[in-house]
């Protein structure tokens, strides 16, 4: 095995062994889009593929771990959303299945949620936004942690990947840690590997790969944006909180600054309680994804992407992305091999 080879089998060996995968590179769960045919390429591919289960009930996603097992016979994992009114249930249809990760999001898990999940013999993954969080996420049991930076697609905290990897890193030895948010390239991933990270988790590079069922219009929108298109939602006034979703721009999202500013106007007139105000502005976006994704109504569905979606440039093979990852990972890693050690100050 060469040298560059030797360096990254270490640097991910953990992230590896965590997941049982060839690359510590993990499919992050997308609603509607990280279903069997996407999850089980990213697994045959060497990778670690993510079922999203999103607002399925739990005979859906039992139908759906038991497809996703018919074709892929190598570990997958299941993203659980904590506020379902079904959770528990949720976690018990992958404990019976034999499910060996569960990723717990949309919020921070409760500690009995996460002793459901492990008591079933599972693996259990978590969000950390910020030190103080990761470190009770730890010791409340949880297995291995993902930090998100605001630079993903979808829902998105403030800080960017690269300061939550600096900070949160460092902190947390104790379990492996997968680095999102912004990743579209071998190379940044091998920088987070280099800080500590144990893996890394893409989910906007893996839009348009070819086993995704995303519509060709949603395929094509990625395709055709730019790393400045995606851009978080706006919110028209702080006394009503919008939920920031990176996505790109399109009708829905210009109707939606008209909309809130339409109820906030009856609010301020009297004309509908705040909390009502709240509800509405809330509910704007549901099944706005699945409408893009599925129906491939680009304007008045939801287009949640990422940064990274500037470097989505064609459709191909989802084995052919994952080995982009790790061959640009190798190169920069052979590159420097025979270079002078630049010293402080020369
Ligand atoms: C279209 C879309 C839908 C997503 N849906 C979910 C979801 O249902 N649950 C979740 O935990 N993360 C979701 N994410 C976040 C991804 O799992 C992943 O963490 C993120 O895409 C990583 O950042 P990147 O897009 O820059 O690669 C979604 C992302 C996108 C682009």
């Amino acid at each position: 095995m060469d040298k560059a080879r030797q360096r990254l089998e270490l640097l991910w060996q953990r992230g590896r062994a965590f997941l049982g995968t060839e690359f510590a590179i993990m499919g992050g769960a997308m609603s509607w889009i990280s279903e069997r045919h996407l999850v089980a390429a990213i697994s045959n591919g060497g990778g670690f593929g993510v079922l999203a289960s999103g607002t399925m009930t739990p005979e859906r996603l039992e139908e759906e771990i038991k497809a996703t097992q018919a074709l892929t016979d190598r570990p997958f994992g299941v993203n659980l959303i904590t506020m379902h009114q079904q959770l528990d249930a949720l976690i018990d249809v992958c404990g019976a299945l034999g499910v060996g990760h569960v990723v717990l999001a949309g919020g921070l898990p409760t500690t009995a949620a996460i002793r459901r999940a492990k008591a079933h013999g599972g693996k259990v993954m978590c969000f950390a936004p910020t030190v103080p969080f990761a470190r009770k996420l730890v010791r409340t049991g949880i297995d291995a942690l993902v930090i998100e930076g605001t630079e993903a697609g979808g829902h998105i905290g403030p800080v960017s990947t690269s300061v939550l990897a600096q900070e949160i890193l460092p902190e947390v030895p104790e379990v492996p840690v997968f680095v999102a948010g912004g990743i579209g390239r071998g190379e940044a991933m091998l920088s987070y590997l280099e800080m500590g990270a144990a893996g890394c988790q893409l989910g906007t590079r893996f839009v348009c790969a070819t086993e995704c069922v995303a519509h060709p219009r949603f395929k094509q929108a990625f395709i055709k944006a730019a790393a400045r298109d995606a851009v978080p939602s706006t919110q028209v006034d702080p006394q009503f909180p919008v939920i920031p979703v990176r996505a790109l721009p399109n009708a829905a999202t210009r109707r939606f600054v008209e909309f809130q500013q339409e109820v906030i106007a009856r609010c301020r007139a009297g004309e509908l309680p705040a909390k009502e105000a709240q509800l509405q502005i809330e509910h704007y976006w549901a099944g706005a994804l699945r409408r893009a994704v599925i129906d491939g109504d680009v304007e008045n569905g939801s287009l949640m992407a990422g940064q990274s979606v500037g470097m989505v440039t064609r459709e191909q093979p989802t084995v052919e992305i994952l080995r982009e990852m790790v061959d640009q990972a190798l190169a920069a890693l052979a590159a420097r091999e025979g270079r002078p050690l630049a010293l402080a100050g020369q």
